[in-house]
């Protein structure tokens, strides 16, 4: 889908219960993820790439030092930048792609983006470059069958090609979390990895 497209969805998606549920039950796995790893989010820099109107961002936003909220669609980022106002999240910054943060981040996150990607592994390397050794890379998608069309998910193959084709160490690919959608139970998958240190 093009930027243009995406900008359809904007002014409505907020309104999605299944948007809402899918960045709530990414969070979850993401708090579950960080224990794991260490790593915490309090004071984390981090690039919310794909962020939509926010959804994740929203639930990071009061514990991370920075979050930069990169997605293509300037409707779905004007309607991030309307509520960072009304917050006061000061925070938060939005961009359509991705810049070289001043300072690496340690964490990247990406909900429900890279299966909509033109050149999904090219984006995951220049993702990889933007965070600081030990850093953590973390996506969840729809699972679909390898050689599947854009926006029908991804093979967890494919996700760990990506991930470990990025240079990522400790690459874990697994069901996140499980959503009903469309009446049917699904178990979006959850890839993850981090860079190495030394
Ligand atoms: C399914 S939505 C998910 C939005 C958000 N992460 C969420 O969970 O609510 C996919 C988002 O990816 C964005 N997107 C698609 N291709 C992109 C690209 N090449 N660069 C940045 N964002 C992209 C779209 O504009 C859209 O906002």
């Amino acid at each position: 889908m093009t930027a243009s497209e995406w900008d359809d969805y904007a002014a409505e998606w907020d309104d999605d219960p299944a948007a809402r549920a899918y960045a709530a039950a990414a969070f979850d796995s993401l708090e579950k993820l960080l224990d794991q790893h260490g790593v915490g989010l309090a004071d984390a820099r981090v690039c919310d790439f794909g962020c939509g109107t926010g959804l994740l961002t929203e639930r990071m936003v009061d514990r991370a030092r920075v979050i930069d909220a990169v997605d293509s669609s300037g409707a779905m980022l004007a309607v991030l930048d309307a509520k960072a106002e009304a917050n006061g999240w000061a925070n938060v910054s939005t961009m359509t792609v991705p810049g070289r943060p001043a300072t690496p981040y340690d964490l990247v996150v990406c909900s429900s983006v890279c299966g909509f990607l033109e050149d999904y592994p090219a984006m995951v390397v220049e993702l990889v470059s933007h965070l600081r050794p030990g850093g953590l890379f973390v996506q969840w998608d729809w699972e679909a069958d390898e050689g599947a069309s854009e926006g029908d998910g991804l093979a967890r193959s494919t996700i760990e090609t990506a991930l470990s084709g990025a240079g990522l160490e400790s690459v874990t690919v697994g069901v996140g979390f499980t959503q009903d959608y469309e009446g049917e139970k699904m178990a979006p998958l959850m890839g993850s990895g981090r860079t190495p240190v030394g």
